[in-house]
């Protein structure tokens, strides 16, 4: 697969702050790539150099191959933002200022109808934005990043605001639209779910650097299910167990997988070991391991859990 967004040790100081340090990133075609990281973690300031509104104070990037630094305008032609700070014009109507965009874009006007109706913002097209509560803002925002239908979307927190059916709604436009359009999406967020959700492949930044990167299915296969089980013995369990990695979980034990092996068949003999032993078993299962689980070896011990969306 070739790269649709390519960095190569991409650093920005500010001072004597580095927001941003020696990030070399790859954004495969078509891929949905979550970028996730805690506040002040130097998502927003990656994104912007991307999109050429910040300069890199060092490194390289390139979109579709196109050098950001060399040809910003070739570059720019291929992406479609949504920031943090929208920048719309209040005393004007959600469809005039994407009229304004389109123009800009040489885009048709039928672009804006287009675009309106996939975020579901075809009623309120008419009123000044102004009005707009943070969620239609937010709406509106993702319609003008989707004005001429850019291979790349660069999208900073794009749930932000949205209510809980706007989020569901703009995860499922999200996920499918790689395979719909041959679009390829860089979503930032600080909400390990919500990636968990929307994502094909994941980079985790922190404190600058991108400490993991990779496809979702690969990092969490990189990290081997566990067995749970509760006994009416753990203890004697645990002695049972003996040859194996066994560490007391919330409830009852959790047992780690050897490197190779199945985890239906690593349950069937763990289960054969203690019932022959005369224990009584409560519980016994897989545990997958989640993006959290993942996040917590590399970055910070005490992250929140995502929010329920
Ligand atoms: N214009 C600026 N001047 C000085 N420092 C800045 C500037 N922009 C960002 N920073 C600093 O760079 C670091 C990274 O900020 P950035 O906005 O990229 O984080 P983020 O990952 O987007 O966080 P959030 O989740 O809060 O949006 C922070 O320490 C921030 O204070
Ligand atoms: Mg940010």
């Amino acid at each position: 697969m070739a790269a649709a967004i390519e960095t190569e040790h991409l650093r920005r100081r500010f001072g004597a702050r580095l927001a941003v340090d020696d990030v070399s990133m790859t954004v495969p075609e078509r891929a949905v790539y979550g970028f996730l990281g805690r506040n002040g973690a130097g998502k927003t300031t990656t994104l912007k150099m991307l999109l050429g509104l910040i300069r890199p104070s060092g490194g390289a990037a390139r979109i579709h191959g196109v050098d950001i630094a060399r040809d910003r305008m070739a570059a720019a032609r291929k992406v479609g933002a949504l920031l943090e700070a929208h920048g719309f014009y209040g005393n004007l109507t959600g469809a005039e200022n994407l009229a304004l965009t389109a123009t800009l874009l040489g885009a048709p006007a039928r672009e804006i109808d287009r675009v309106l109706e996939i975020v579901e913002m075809r009623a309120d097209a008419g009123r000044k934005v102004a009005g707009y509560s943070l969620g239609m803002r937010q709406r509106l925002a993702l319609a003008r990043a989707l004005l001429g239908a850019p291979p790349v979307l660069i999208l900073d927190e794009p749930t932000n605001g949205l209510d809980p059916d706007g989020i569901a709604d703009m995860r499922g436009f999200l996920r499918s639209l790689p395979e719909r359009t041959g679009a390829t999406v860089l979503l930032s967020s600080h909400l390990l779910g919500e990636i968990e959700q929307i994502a094909t492949h994941v980079g985790v930044i922190h404190d600058g650097r991108l400490v993991l990167e990779g496809p979702l299915s690969r990092l969490k296969a990189d990290l081997a299910p566990e067995i749970l089980l509760r006994t009416d013995d753990d203890a004697r369990a645990r002695t049972l167990l003996g040859g194996r990695s066994v560490s007391p979980a919330d409830t009852g034990l959790a047992v780690a997988l050897r490197p190779g092996e199945d985890a239906d068949q690593a349950a069937a003999a763990l289960n054969q070991i203690l019932v022959q032993a005369g224990l009584a078993v409560f519980a016994l299962g897989a545990r997958e391991q989640s993006l959290e689980d993942i996040y917590r070896r590399v970055a910070a011990p005490a992250y929140p859990k995502a929010e329920a969306a």
